[in-house]
């Protein structure tokens, strides 16, 4: 996949794709990237980008011109360009996996109020929000959106990691203990030492059926549960004597 990201701010994004995962992803030439700094493409001594806006407000909104000049330069019409922004559509691990299936994105990162809307009428295909609250900065929910699809793209985790993890099943993840055996007093579970691989598995699903219930209880009402699994959450609510039936989940 190629990404592009056209941003005023490269410093805040080079180091996602010079770093950990994302860096093997680019040295085994999964993932190829462009960080395009719009600036480059406004005019004057100043090379301004940004201005007050239009029927009075706070702040500054960034200009159409330099914008679209460096969009125009690497084809943006006719591909998919995402815009982050409060105001689009959520992401979730199904919209990322729709995202990862294509071979080009091309990014751009708001900043300020916002950018004017005609560029976002002429070249936006998908407005994407990461959440319900308001960052200063459209570098990080792009950072956000590109870590989200860019781990889904066959080769750049074990297939094994993603079919382990919350979001591809409806329950959130188990807790995860590594060595030493004893850390400030406290020991790891027993069971994760007994190699009895039935109990742990067991374990396993107890402890995401709890985590689910306590953290993302909303989670649980269109979770698509096996039997096996609704048995484990009744008996689990049991113990902690919460008089859910199983037509409230
Ligand atoms: N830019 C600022 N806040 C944002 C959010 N919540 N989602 C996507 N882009 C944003």
């Amino acid at each position: 996949m190629h990404i592009t990201i056209l941003t005023l701010f490269p410093e805040m994004v080079v180091p996602f794709f010079t770093s950990s995962i994302m860096k093997r992803a680019v040295e085994k030439g999964i993932i190829t990237y462009d960080v395009i700094d719009f600036r480059d493409f406004a005019e004057g001594v100043h090379r301004k980008a940004d201005d007050i806006p239009y029927g009075g407000g706070a702040g500054m909104v960034i200009m159409p011109e330099p914008l679209s000049r460096a969009l125009d330069s690497v084809g943006a019409q006719g591909k998919r360009v995402v815009f982050p922004t409060p105001s689009g559509r959520l992401l979730t691990e199904r919209y990322a996996e729709e995202l990862a299936r294509e071979e080009e994105l091309v990014f751009i990162c708001g900043h300020y109020e916002g950018i004017d809307q005609r560029v976002i009428d002429r070249y936006v295909t998908d407005e994407i929000s990461i959440g319900d609250y308001v960052l200063s900065s459209g570098e990080t929910a792009s950072i956000v959106v590109i870590d989200a699809l860019y781990r889904l793209i066959e080769g750049v985790i074990s297939s094994e990691s993603l079919d382990e993890e919350s979001f591809t099943s409806p329950l959130l993840e188990y807790p995860q203990y590594t060595r030493p055996e004893r850390y400030c007093n406290k020991s790891v579970p027993e069971v994760l030492l007994s190699g009895h691989h039935r109990h742990i598995a067991q374990w396993r699903l107890d402890r995401r059926l709890e985590k689910t219930m306590h953290s993302r209880p909303d989670l649980l009402s269109d979770a698509s549960l096996s039997i096996d699994e609704r048995k484990r959450l009744l008996f689990i609510l049991d113990k902690e004597d919460r008089r859910w039936t199983l037509s409230e989940l």
